[in-house]
């Protein structure tokens, strides 16, 4: 493995099967484990990484412009990790002049010295700016739940990301199942789907979170379940997931995970 930040996306079809929360006990267990980990904050509609913090950050990634610098734009949370704010202006972020989006990168190159793991929060569905993420990162997790529409939304934004852009690799997640068995059903039958009709794709899964009542718990007091609830079954759940995340042999980028993540972003053909 090498020593360079992976850049990890949590990403869905369908809205609302717990990628916030998976993103923030996600860096919560990897700080944990020692780890340096930035949340990017994505999610364009709402920005929503705040909320479940009970956080309100300062600045956001455009205060770059504003003689902020990216220590101070980086919001600390009192579990280890930090957060990005993006705003809800990314998509003005891709039509800055050249010159603003190098003076932009550059800023944010800082990161890659400095942190063992971006994750990256995004909206659900295949909207543009879900794509964009999904795009520039190293490694994409996919979260479902047993819903049936959240079965068919996530094959959709898998059969997007490959069909149009070639993306082949995926990591999937199981949320909020009443049984392991029901999860691995759904699974297994995603699977299947991308296995019969889009050639070549991989698909992993990375562990399944049950349905557990000490999830909204924690959601009213602001807290990240893994946290305020250690001992739920969530959250074993989610310290096992985080297990898997670190030994994950990503390949690395040459010019540098973080600077290929932002420079993808910035420099996409529009
Ligand atoms: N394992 C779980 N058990 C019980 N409830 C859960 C679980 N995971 C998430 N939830 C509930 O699902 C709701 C949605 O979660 P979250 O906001 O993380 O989803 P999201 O995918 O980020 O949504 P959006 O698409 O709107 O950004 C939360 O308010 C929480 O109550
Ligand atoms: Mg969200």
């Amino acid at each position: 493995m090498s020593d360079s930040p992976k850049v990890i996306s949590v990403t869905s079809g369908k809205g609302g099967v717990g990628k916030t929360n998976l993103s923030v006990n996600l860096a919560c267990c990897l700080a944990k484990n020692g780890k340096r980990v930035v949340l990017l904050d994505a999610d364009l509609g709402l920005a929503n990484v705040d909320i479940v913090l009970g956080l309100t950050p300062t600045y956001n990634i455009f205060d770059l412009f504003h003689g902020k610098t990216l220590d101070e734009v980086l919001c600390e949370t009192p579990y280890g990790f930090k957060i990005l704010p993006a705003s809800s202006g990314m998509s003005d972020m891709m039509s800055l002049e050249t010159g603003q989006k190098l003076e932009l990168l550059e800023a944010l190159d800082e990161l890659e010295d400095h942190i063992d793991y971006l994750i990256v929060d995004t909206g659900a569905g295949i909207h543009d700016n879900v794509l964009y993420f999904n795009l520039a990162v190293q490694e994409r997790i996919v979260m479902l739940t047993t819903e049936p529409t959240s079965l068919t939304d996530a094959y959709a934004l898998i059969k997007v990301l490959k069909q149009r852009h070639g993306v082949d690799r995926f990591k999937v997640i199981v949320n909020m199942a009443s049984s392991l068995g029901l999860a691995k059903d759904v699974f297994s039958r995603l699977y299947t789907a991308c296995d019969h009709f889009l050639e070549g794709v991989s698909l992993d899964l990375v562990g399944t979170i049950p349905r557990d009542p000490l999830v909204r718990n924690s959601i009213i007091k602001q807290v990240p379940f893994c946290i305020g609830e250690p001992n739920s079954n969530a959250a074993t759940a989610m310290q096992a997931i985080a297990t898997v995340v670190q030994n994950w042999d990503t390949p690395e980028i040459l010019d540098g995970n973080i600077k290929f993540f932002w420079k993808k972003l910035l420099f996409r053909a529009s």
